[in-house]
């Protein structure tokens, strides 16, 4: 399985902080925001990774992560040229996608909660159709919305409804089966000029092959596309970190994957030995 990483937004809900800065690149209290959707990658078991980027900004994605290979996992970039919507990755990543199967996930999207491996390892095992998750909040106006029947199973789904009829949203994480290729290439952009992803889901919905993962309250997901939801996240990871697990981690998570030796583990936390990231790596250090 492939994946993706669709950080090209402009970030215009968070000017003027993003005029200089690509959103994913922003700060969430300690690390850079793409490490939380590269973290989620990962924990799927995903090695092989497209970070899409806006056009002529690649440099500062490239000197953070690199080729990935001091994670254990290679990172390619391509830029979306013009900003048609999250449907347009699939058309963007053809060639890098080729006949794999390929999970979605939105620069912006942060996720962690219990058992969250399981319920990535689960989904990018799905092998037809796709899967995606249902995550219950107040006010879904802004979101993708899922409806499901009595017996849970998805019946319909939109793009931001002025009257939604649940309050499940569809958070940006997507698994997808080859066909997903094919599927965007054919939707029609939305009345607001976007390649939507809810219309690629819609398709999946009406070829009665779209799987829905409830996540439960326990669970956390932020949009942090905006200043509130960018201050709330920030505050959310670092009061649940002091309970002293590292969210979003990648040096911990490549060498729990045993995809990284203990050399280089070590050496990368020894890089870091001024900050509590550093030292919370160090710490993991010990214990190999
Ligand atoms: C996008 C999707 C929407 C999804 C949301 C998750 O919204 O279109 O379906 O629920 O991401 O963050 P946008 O960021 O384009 O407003």
């Amino acid at each position: 399985m492939k994946g993706i990483i669709l950080a090209a937004g402009k970030g215009t809900r968070l000017y003027p902080i993003t005029k200089p800065v690509c959103k994913p690149l922003l700060p969430v209290y300690d690390k850079p925001m793409i490490y939380y959707p590269l973290s989620v990658l990962m924990e799927a078991g995903i090695k092989d990774i497209l970070v899409i980027t806006p056009p002529d900004d690649t440099k500062p994605f490239v000197d953070l992560l690199g080729d990935g290979s001091h994670l254990g996992i290679k990172i390619q970039y391509l830029e979306q040229k013009v900003q048609r919507g999250i449907a347009d990755a699939f058309i963007i990543a053809k060639d890098f996608i080729g006949t794999d199967s390929v999970c979605l996930a939105l620069g912006d999207n942060i996720f962690y909660g219990p058992f969250f491996r399981r319920k990535l390892r689960l989904a990018g095992q799905q092998g037809e159709g796709a899967v995606i998750f249902g995550y219950y909040v107040a006010d879904p106006r802004a979101f993708g919305v899922v409806e499901f029947d009595s017996e849970g199973r998805a019946v319909s789904i939109e793009e931001k409804p002025r009257h939604p009829k649940s309050n499940y949203i569809v958070p940006g994480l997507y698994f997808y089966d080859n066909e997903v290729v094919d599927i965007a290439s054919k939707i029609e952009p939305s009345a607001r000029g976007e390649l939507e992803i809810t219309s690629v889901n819609e398709e999946y919905l009406k070829r009665g092959n779209l799987h829905v993962i409830p996540l439960g309250k326990e669970f956390s997901w932020f949009d942090a596309g905006n200043p509130d939801s960018l201050y709330e996240a920030a505050g959310q990871i670092r009061a649940a970190q002091r309970s002293g697990r590292m969210i979003g981690c990648l040096e911990e998570i490549a060498w729990h994957n045993r995809w990284i030796e203990k050399d280089q583990f070590i050496e990368i936390a020894r890089s870091m030995d001024k900050t509590d990231y550093g030292q919370y790596l160090a710490s993991l250090g010990e214990d190999i």
